[in-house]
């Protein structure tokens, strides 16, 4: 696909080629986001970020990586903080906002509000969430990472064993995950749920129409015990009727140390898009993990600063310029990654 003045609003944009030129990108970017290198490549630029969702890594990342990339970010987040409290529509804020920024990144309760405000907008949006429907850039750097890891141990993509654990109904980003790995060849699919939030049936026969072997079960151990990555998620109470509903949902599938050494294979990889909901009643992933090597998480979020600078980059056509002014940092900068 044209990247250059593009929105990025659902995983379905990109063809396995976009997918590997977004990862060479995002390789390049990792001086300036592990702070050895500075660039001001978008010095001037900004990015308008409206959340109207709770988020932490989506927003801060998005921030960091147009910063990082020399941009300035403008944000409002909530509808509380926001004309659309006093009735504005979609389509005005859209026109408004993209006046002031060059690029928008935006993140919103209804499955596919993003897309009608890109019509709307005068400059390219990125879609960081759409009610239930997707998460596109999380599927990137999820993939991003599920390459970094199994590469490492001499694994590759295409040929992955991949169990999806918890709430495959209403989470967004196992939504787009899947609909990414249909590009990719024969790779098995356990997916975890309880009955009631199954991954719906469409991405399901997509994923098997391309070739990929798909398990659905309501059973956690035996089905993670042959798989290169264990990817686990939070219920999604906020996509409920009630509290309570999700609440007979929390806690239904618990990875932990003792699950894990029992029934795991030694080097599955674990992963979740965060945030794991750490509450006593849910616990999905148990701290006991955090010092487990395999515990792919941070990385996980870490990774989310290069893609997004990848897909900033890319989208405002500066790839190539990037390195050009590139100077050493002058603080700090410890050794975090
Ligand atoms: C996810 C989301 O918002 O869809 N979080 C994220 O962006 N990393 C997953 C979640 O909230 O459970």
């Amino acid at each position: 696909m044209q990247f250059a003045g593009s929105h990025i609003l659902s995983v379905n944009q990109f063809q396995r080629p976009d997918i590997e030129g977004i990862f060479s990108v995002a390789d390049r970017m990792r001086p300036y986001a592990h702070r050895e290198k500075v660039t001001r490549v978008l010095d001037g630029a900004i990015l308008g970020s409206m959340f109207f969702e709770p988020s932490t890594r989506t927003r801060v990342s998005f921030g960091c990586a147009f910063n990082l990339l020399g941009g300035q970010v403008r944000e409002t987040t909530g509808f509380e903080h926001s004309a659309i409290a006093k009735g504005e529509s979609l389509y005005d804020t859209a026109r408004v906002i993209s006046g002031y920024s060059d690029v928008i990144a935006m993140r919103h309760p209804e499955s596919g509000s993003v897309a009608d405000f890109a019509r709307a907008s005068r400059v390219p949006v990125i879609n960081g969430g759409d009610g239930a429907n997707e998460h596109p850039s999380q599927a990137l750097l999820d993939l991003y990472t599920i390459k970094s890891e199994v590469q490492g141990r001499g694994g590759s993509i295409d040929n992955l064993r991949i169990a999806l654990i918890g709430d495959l109904r209403f989470g967004r980003t196992v939504h787009s995950l899947c609909r990414l790995l249909c590009l990719f060849d024969d790779l098995t699919v356990y997916l975890i749920s309880p009955q009631e939030l199954r991954m719906p049936e469409d991405i399901v026969e997509t994923m098997r129409s391309a070739g990929h072997k798909v398990l659905e079960t309501d059973e956690l151990e035996a089905n993670i015990a042959h798989v290169d990555i264990a990817y686990s998620t939070r219920i999604q109470e906020e996509r409920f009727d009630s509290k309570e509903e999700a609440a007979t949902y929390r806690g239904r599938f618990r990875l932990n140390q003792n699950i894990y050494t029992r029934h795991c294979e030694p080097n599955t990889v674990i992963m979740h898009p965060l945030p794991r909901d750490s509450r006593a009643g849910a616990n999905e992933l148990d701290n006991d993990l955090n010092d487990n090597p395999n515990l792919a998480i941070f990385r996980q979020a870490d990774n989310g600063v290069l893609v997004r600078m990848a897909l900033f980059a890319m989208i405002l056509d500066v790839v190539d310029q990037v390195d050009r002014e590139a100077r050493s940092v002058s603080w700090y900068i410890g050794s975090r990654y």
